[in-house]
């Protein structure tokens, strides 16, 4: 059965221990809260799969807690990775390259690579440390669902299938890493996230995206992800329009403040900062789609900084835009 306990340092031993055991353990870290297993013990990293749902094909991240873990996992570190893990771990920043050959091929899906990465996070970086290994793990959700920023909505969508959440509270970040792959002195971007590209690029120059090639470079950047379970359009039109428009039934996502105050209008953040948008992003769209509303229509951000990773997740989530036509909202 699952438990939800405080992450005091003896409870957090025993996710150490459950870890080491081969159990699995939900814990915070600085972007959202990761479901972890003992990264060489397949059987433990498959009941990962079972308990999320989530397909085999679909790689995990492997979270580490001190600079030495690295060299169990990675074959080789180029100098610029070297730079990279320097200036941003612990941080959110997952770096993909090639693995050592004792990473099992269940954490990355067969792929010759591997992302890993050292969260900032108190909880996480003793959990890690104390058991003494890498830990694989994705967000805590059911596949394609929001991820969790809180250790209730981890509880609410695994429920039985964790032996243990740790809870650290809320997670500041709120979106997930930022994901960059190295490649012949290259940086490619995988997947936008909690460190802004413009901080990456004052170190290593023009990040690239990745090219185009039959095989898909990062499996679990799927189109279709981190969506609420009610239909989410996006809406980058006049919001005055919108507001006269018949809105019963929806809820209206705003990440900054709007001049009016109906109570189905959720502003993410009324002080106007994008790092609190992003923070609650997913716990304002999973308090959405509890009700009583069918549909969710979000205002959008301009895709800079920690912009972009919003834009991203929302355009994941979303089944569309939503347009006024004729006073008349159309999806
Ligand atoms: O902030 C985060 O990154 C959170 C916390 C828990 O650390 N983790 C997270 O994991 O978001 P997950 O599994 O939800 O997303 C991992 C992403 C997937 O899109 C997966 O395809 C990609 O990382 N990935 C993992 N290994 C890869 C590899 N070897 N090559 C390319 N992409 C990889
Ligand atoms: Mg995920």
């Amino acid at each position: 059965m699952e438990r939800i306990l405080t992450a005091t340092d003896e409870n957090i031993k025993k996710g150490a221990k459950i870890l080491k055991e081969g159990g699995l353990v939900a814990f915070p870290t600085e972007t959202v809260y990761g479901l972890g297993a003992n990264v060489f013990l397949p059987e433990a990293v498959a009941r990962i799969f079972e308990v999320k749902g989530r397909p085999r094909f679909d790689p995990l991240i492997v979270h580490i807690s001190r600079h030495g873990m690295v060299s169990r996992l990675f074959r080789e570190i180029p100098p610029l990775a070297e730079m990279l893990m320097e200036k941003f771990w612990p941080g959110p920043l997952t770096l993909v390259l090639p693995k050592k050959e004792e990473v099992p091929d269940i954490v990355t899906a067969g792929l010759s690579t591997v992302a890993v990465r050292m969260p900032a996070h108190p909880v996480a970086l003793k959990l890690i440390d104390w058991a003494d290994v890498p830990v694989a793990a994705p967000s805590a959700n059911r596949f394609g669902h929001l991820s969790p920023t809180q250790a209730e909505e981890v509880a609410l969508d695994l429920g039985e299938g964790v032996d243990l959440i740790l809870d650290g509270g809320k997670t500041e970040i709120g979106v997930e890493s930022t994901i960059i792959m190295i490649e012949e002195g290259k940086v490619f971007l995988l997947r936008p996230g909690g460190l802004s590209i413009e901080e990456i690029e004052k170190w290593v120059g023009k990040i690239e995206t990745p090219p185009s090639s039959p095989k898909v470079l990062s499996p679990g950047t799927l189109k279709k992800h981190y969506a609420p379970r009610i239909p989410l359009y996006l809406f980058e039109g006049k919001i005055e329009e919108l507001l006269l428009c018949d809105l019963s039934g929806i809820a209206i996502v705003s990440p900054f403040p709007i001049a009016d105050s109906r109570e189905e209008i959720k502003v993410l953040s009324e002080k106007g900062d994008i790092r609190e948008v992003a923070s609650n992003l997913f716990s304002v769209l999973r308090e959405l789609e509890e009700g009583p509303f069918r549909a969710i229509i979000s205002l959008t951000v301009e895709e800079k900084g920690l912009g972009r990773a919003i834009m991203d997740r929302l355009k994941r989530a979303s089944s569309g835009y939503a347009r006024v036509r004729k006073g008349k909202l159309v999806f």
